[in-house]
């Protein structure tokens, strides 16, 4: 039977404006970094999950080229599904893809050139079955191609009407003004900005934040659970079924003692809260007027559910703020700070 969606899906989400452009995006997006390639075909739950984060409102499903494994699947399962399921509900979605990371042998798949994010996106086209993206990103900051290059690439993703927004992620506040002014030279707007962002890893609220604040461009805070990190999953033992077990981007050497105590008693505030521990983490990020969305991944539509209910609860009083503070503090858990320490 095809997916039909839910005739409610809009009733619950408060959409959130994304910088002063004229996009709305949930304040939940979900990522499909993990758990949704496969070299078939994308698992059921995963297929599952994507249904019910679309009947819950959520428009907004984040990708890159190199999601898998192996690279390319998630894009690809994630183009069998559009061509299956939904592209009916094409003009109600906001699909984002990235290129920077390595995708394909040789100089010329990988960083910021012109050669390569071209290349990567009309190939990204291919394998999801788009004739367009909503958000093309510059995945990470190159320090060696000029910016004006990359400026130029982003910019002609636009022109031939392969992307309709262009973004940067993981770049630093200085950065991001060059490319903004590079972007606002050629006539196009720097709509977004994907830093990694969550209670264990605050580097944005140094400077970038208030940047985007200044230049109205809008944000999506990748991995705000610190990847599972902001779950009680880790507490007792290394579960089997979870991020660390996969041998994956998380680490065992990263569940630290003092981790596991912030852990106990941020998760002591959320119960006070009403919250679980990984729906007060969303609600803490979106406390920022600036923060347009919290781009989260999950691998059961139980955890989405989970998330999507921190919705309920997203006001914090100022002690609440005070005590969370004493917490959630720096665990040197930022795989991408390389790129935004440029
Ligand atoms: N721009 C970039 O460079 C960049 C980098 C990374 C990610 N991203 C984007 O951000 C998205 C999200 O990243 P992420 O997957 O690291 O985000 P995350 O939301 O911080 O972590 C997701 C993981 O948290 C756990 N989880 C989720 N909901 C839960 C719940 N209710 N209770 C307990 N555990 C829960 C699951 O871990 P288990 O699997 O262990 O159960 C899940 O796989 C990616 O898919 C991608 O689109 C972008």
């Amino acid at each position: 039977m095809p997916y039909k969606a839910s005739t409610k899906r809009y009733q619950k989400l408060t959409y959130r404006r994304c910088g002063n452009s004229g996009l709305l995006l949930p304040p939940i997006t979900l990522g499909l970094w993990h758990n949704f390639g496969g070299k078939k075909s994308m698992p059921n739950e995963s297929k599952k999950m994507l249904f019910r984060a679309f009947d819950r409102g959520v428009t907004h499903f984040d990708l890159a080229n190199n999601y898998g494994p192996p690279y390319g699947s998630a894009e690809t399962n994630f183009g069998q599904l559009m061509k299956s399921d939904l592209s009916k509900y094409r003009d109600e979605l906001i699909i984002s893809t990235k290129a920077g990371y390595d995708m394909w042998p040789g100089p010329y798949g990988e960083w910021g050139s012109k050669k390569y994010l071209t290349a990567s996106l009309d190939q990204s086209l291919k394998r999801m079955n788009l004739e367009y993206v909503d958000i093309f990103y510059s995945h990470r900051f190159d320090p060696l191609t000029p910016l004006e290059e990359t400026a130029d690439a982003l910019t002609h993703s636009i022109r031939s009407g392969k992307a309709l927004y262009v973004g940067i992620s993981s770049y630093s506040s200085k950065q991001t003004i060059k490319m903004n002014k590079l972007l606002k030279e050629r006539g196009v707007r720097c709509l977004i900005h994907q830093p990694s962002y969550s209670m264990i890893n605050r580097w944005v609220e140094k400077d970038l934040l208030s940047t985007l604040k200044k230049l109205e461009i809008g944000c999506i805070a990748f991995s705000p659970l610190a990847q599972g990190m902001l779950s009680g999953k880790y507490l007792k033992t290394i579960p089997k079924i979870s991020r660390i077990s996969d041998n994956s981007s998380l680490d065992k050497k990263m569940i630290t003692k003092n981790y596991l105590l912030k852990i106990k008693e941020l998760t002591k505030i959320a119960k006070k809260r009403g919250q679980s521990l990984p729906q007060m983490a969303l609600s803490w990020v979106l406390r920022h007027p600036t923060m347009t969305s919290a781009l989260i991944g999950a691998r059961t539509v139980k955890q989405l559910d989970e998330c999507l209910d921190s919705q309920k609860n997203m006001n914090f009083s100022s002690k609440e703020l005070r005590q969370i503070n004493k917490y959630a503090r720096e665990e040197n858990i930022n795989l991408w700070a390389k790129s935004s320490s440029n």
